[in-house]
């Protein structure tokens, strides 16, 4: 059975990496995906749409929700994945690549659910899964930015699965909290460090993309239908 089957769905920061995979396994699942990104990549379809979407810019959002709505009348789905590091050590990081970080990852995740989850609440039921980190969870040096923006993200998705719901609408927001996934984020990262990752996990190997993407998938399908406000961890065991 499809387990995503006629959904309307919608991914940011879909060109590649995990958001990539995302777009893929549900479009396999028998999801509409609109795979939003700010540029094309190569691998769209009948069942996978490209839509330019830049979080960082409200315009560009209201575009695609406009665009989506206009055409679907609802959207069933939003996997709110784009996300950027700009890692330095503390003493050298700039306000700027703080910001930026923040901008993307943090509050474009609020300019996407700030037009989705009200549509959602109408509709009366829908399923929002934001991209959060281990990073988010335990913090990491050189990191500082990406960690504030990771950690706020649970606090902030809580509260939009307290507020979406409050008056009985089946809406579910939940987020996860990947480890070290082999993309071209985490492939950055020096060679040693990589190793040390690794280690640090119970299974002593990096995540591939295709191992959150099993669970996203799970995660906005009926399946998960009294799982929200949580936070699922995809680590391999990554202790502290
Ligand atoms: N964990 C442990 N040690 C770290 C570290 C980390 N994450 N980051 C840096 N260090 C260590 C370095 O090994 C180095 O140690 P020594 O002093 O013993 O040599 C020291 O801290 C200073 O680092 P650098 O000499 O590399 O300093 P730099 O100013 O040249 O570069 C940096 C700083 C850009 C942060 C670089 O160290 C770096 O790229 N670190 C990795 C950061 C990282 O882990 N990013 C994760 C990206 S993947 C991701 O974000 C996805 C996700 O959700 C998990």
């Amino acid at each position: 059975m499809e387990l995503l089957k006629d959904k309307i769905v919608v991914v940011s920061g879909a060109s590649r990496g995990i958001g990539k995979q995302i777009a893929l396994k549900m479009a396999e699942e028998g999801a509409l995906v609109y795979a939003c990104s700010r540029s094309k990549a190569d691998f769209y379809g009948d069942n996978i749409l490209y839509h330019e979407l830049d979080v960082t810019d409200t315009a560009s959002c209201q575009k695609l929700y406009e665009d989506v709505l206009s055409k679907h009348g609802r959207v069933d789905v939003l996997i709110a994945n784009a996300g950027i590091t700009r890692d330095a050590m503390t003493r050298k990081m700039s306000e700027d690549d703080f910001d930026l970080v923040i901008d993307t990852n943090l509050k474009g995740v609020f300019r996407l659910i700030k037009l989705f989850g009200p549509l959602m609440e109408e509709q009366g039921y829908g399923s929002i899964v934001a991209m959060s980190s281990v990073v988010g969870e335990q913090g990491n040096i050189g990191q500082a930015n990406y960690a504030a923006s990771k950690a706020g993200l649970i606090g902030m998705c809580k509260s939009f699965a307290k507020e979406f719901a409050r008056k009985g609408a089946q809406v579910r927001v939940n987020a996860v909290a990947p480890g070290y996934i082999l993309t071209d984020m985490v492939k950055k990262v020096p060679e040693d460090l990589l190793k040390k990752f690794a280690d640090r996990t119970m299974l002593k190997r990096l995540g591939e993309p295709e191992e959150v993407a099993d669970l996203i998938c799970f995660l906005a399908s009926d399946k998960a239908s009294y799982i929200t406000g949580t936070v699922i961890d995809v680590n391999g065991g990554m202790s502290l």
